[in-house]
């Protein structure tokens, strides 16, 4: 080798965690339930872009009563792979919540920071009711408790990527779910 050429880029690997398959017949069980929960009721689902929006609108096929969508995004994480700062609202939500039932739709919590900071923002604002669903909660990596009233699955601390989740912006289109694996 010369000292020209140029290293070796090793990609990461994804490691499946759950198949398209595993995601759909649990989103359906999910959707199912909420159904029950949210009957009569026209639930507002809000989405945590960018990362809970293949989850929020699966979720909401899958709940067979009158269900509204809205969105919030928030800046926290930065490029990598670990939790870094405060919270900021970057998009607010279009529809008005005071005396709404409200369920907020997130991909993963982690430490928890984001879904407080939202569910303290939305709760200011006299909704009727406030729960929070996700399709996977990392619950050891919890640092603030916030009330998960519907979560996919519970997992451990892995860095999770696809349907909806991203590292760095990529793997968000992949159809199932798998654990990065650094090269
Ligand atoms: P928290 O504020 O630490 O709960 O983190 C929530 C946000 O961090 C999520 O909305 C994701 O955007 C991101 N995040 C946390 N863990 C993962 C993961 O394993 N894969 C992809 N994104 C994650
Ligand atoms: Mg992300």
């Amino acid at each position: 080798m010369t000292d020209h050429e140029p290293a070796v880029q090793t990609e990461p690997t994804v490691r499946m965690l759950y198949t398209a398959e595993q995601i759909t017949a649990r989103v359906r069980e999910m959707g199912l339930e909420m159904a029950r929960d949210y009957d009569g009721l026209r639930p507002i689902y809000v989405g945590v872009l960018k990362g809970a929006c293949v989850f929020q609108c699966d979720l909401a096929r899958a709940t067979p009563v009158d269900v509204e969508l809205d969105y919030v995004s928030v800046s926290s994480y930065g490029a990598g792979t670990v939790s870094s700062g405060q919270p900021k609202l970057l998009t607010d939500l279009r529809i008005d919540i005071r005396g709404r039932h409200i369920v907020l739709c997130e991909g993963v919590v982690d430490s928890g920071v984001t879904v407080s900071f939202i569910l303290d923002l939305l709760r200011s604002r006299g909704p009727a009711s406030l729960k929070v669903a996700t399709l996977l909660d990392k619950v050891p990596c919890r640092k603030i408790q916030v009330p998960v009233d519907y979560a996919g699955w519970k997992i451990g601390s892995e860095f999770v990527v696809g349907y909806g989740l991203d590292a760095n912006e990529r793997y968000r289109n992949l159809p199932y779910v798998g654990i990065l694996e650094e090269a």
